[in-house]
């Protein structure tokens, strides 16, 4: 698989177009499945989840066209019987196919969903509402089978905003008979996106972004065109690389209102912040200073997926602090290879505690998991010495060239393949 090596110390400054969003297109590419006519996405990132969502797509009988940065999706008749389990056990995000392929076709088979090692990640959520939409479930060891005549509409009431419970309730009830009520739904960004995008489909959907949302059933979906917005925890991640190293960057392509409670953080760190409508800039001048006590919560509070990428500026700020983990329970994968290059930091529960250092020094580390994996090409950034990065295929279900945009802004990054 190779190696990221990076050569610490240097500045970065310049410019980056930010790739399309994984976690908006993701849902997405399911809800292909609830038309028979042609779908039609731009600004697609090439990263791995992408490709294993398009492989699924392909094996349910969808024809599947990627033309540079866009993808061309016809689902006329899939089979759902035709999933193998061993792409879903690929990819946690396989999940979201099944809402889809249970409202489109009355069936859908769910093998034991796989991803990152970032935490439990049961789905007794969605096998609930599921059930209570009148589908019929039948867990077994390693899979379960759902079935439905006609998915009827109800009243759901999350006992917590899952992002991904909320988008499966979505792509479920959007042909389904009568109106779906979802009470506690998630509000993150990607799932205003995946609502935007099925009401081009033809779908009656209101409150997305509201902890309310409601979906009035119709009888058929249409095709769409449609462009994916930009990855704000890819763009955040750009962001806490300047922090960390030093400089001043330009994202264009970004939507940085989705990004406040970040930037807030940013700022308390001593960063200057400038944003436009589809802009932004981040300048960074000095050591960062470290902030006492921070918590990831449900969007718009601190997004989980940026506690790792925060925790390499921090780690070398002036000051300690502690971040609380409140979303996953096994997201401090990073902890024992950051002591490895000098970082004073450990954890201690759901939180991770940490006392600003001078310098980290470069070394061999290993990624386990998609974000901690970035977080530790950005501390190799900042590091004295040379870094050599393995486990990068964990870093590629989601980025798309995070070693390319590193070297565009004056990085000395390579593959060592
Ligand atoms: C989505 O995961 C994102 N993934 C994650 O990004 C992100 O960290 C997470 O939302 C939180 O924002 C995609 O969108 C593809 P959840 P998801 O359901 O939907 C519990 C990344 O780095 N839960 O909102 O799986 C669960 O255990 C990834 O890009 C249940 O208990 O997250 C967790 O504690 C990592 N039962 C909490 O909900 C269920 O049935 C929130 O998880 C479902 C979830």
């Amino acid at each position: 698989m190779g190696t990221i090596v990076v050569n610490g110390g240097r500045r970065l400054n310049g410019q980056l177009f930010v790739q399309g969003s994984k976690n908006a297109v993701l849902p997405i590419l399911a809800a292909t499945i609830l038309t028979r006519e042609p779908c039609y996405l731009r600004h697609v990132p090439a990263i791995k989840d992408v490709q294993v969502s398009l492989q699924i797509l392909s094996q349910l009988g969808g024809r599947v066209t990627r033309m540079d940065g866009s993808v061309h999706i016809e689902n006329a008749i899939l089979n759902p019987e035709n999933l193998t389990p061993t792409l879903a056990s690929k990819m946690r995000s396989s999940i979201l196919f099944s809402g889809a392929c249970l409202s489109a076709y009355g069936y859908s088979r769910l093998d034991k969903p796989g991803g990152c090692l970032i935490g439990e990640r049961p789905i007794d959520m969605h096998l609930q509402c599921f059930r209570d939409m009148g589908a019929h479930v039948e867990e077994h060891d390693t899979y379960t089978i759902l079935s439905a005549d006609r998915l009827q509409g109800c009243i759901h009431h999350l006992r917590l905003p899952s992002v991904g419970v909320t988008e499966n309730v979505l792509l479920a009830a959007v042909l389904a008979e009568g109106t779906t009520i979802i009470r506690g739904a998630a509000r993150e960004p990607e799932i205003v996106t995946l609502c935007q995008c099925l009401r081009k489909a033809g779908a009656r959907i209101a409150g997305e972004g509201s902890s309310q949302i409601t979906v009035q059933g119709v009888e058929k979906l249409h095709g769409f065109v449609f462009h994916v917005p930009a990855d704000r925890i890819v763009a955040a991640t750009y962001l806490c690389s300047v922090m960390a190293t030093g400089g001043s960057l330009w994202l264009s392509g970004v939507n940085a209102w989705e990004m406040d409670s970040l930037l807030r953080v940013l700022e308390r760190m001593g960063a200057e912040v400038g944003v436009r409508p589809h802009s932004m800039h981040l300048q960074m001048k000095g050591k960062p200073v470290g902030i006492p006590f921070l918590q990831t919560g449900y969007y718009p509070e601190l997004p989980t997926d940026v506690q790792s990428l925060l925790l390499i500026p921090l780690c070398l700020s002036k000051g300690a602090g502690e971040i609380e983990e409140r979303i996953f329970e096994n997201r401090f994968r990073i902890v024992p290879e950051l002591q490895k290059m000098g970082a004073v930091v450990h954890t201690d529960g759901n939180r991770v505690r940490y006392e600003g250092v001078e310098a980290l020094h470069g070394t061999a580390v290993r990624a386990a998991e998609l974000r901690g994996g970035a977080a530790l090409v950005m501390a190799g950034l900042a590091a004295q010495g040379q870094t050599v990065i393995s486990g990068i295929e964990y870093i590629e279900r989601g980025y798309e060239n995070l070693v390319g945009d590193l070297k565009r802004i004056g990085a000395d990054i390579y593959y060592e393949r």
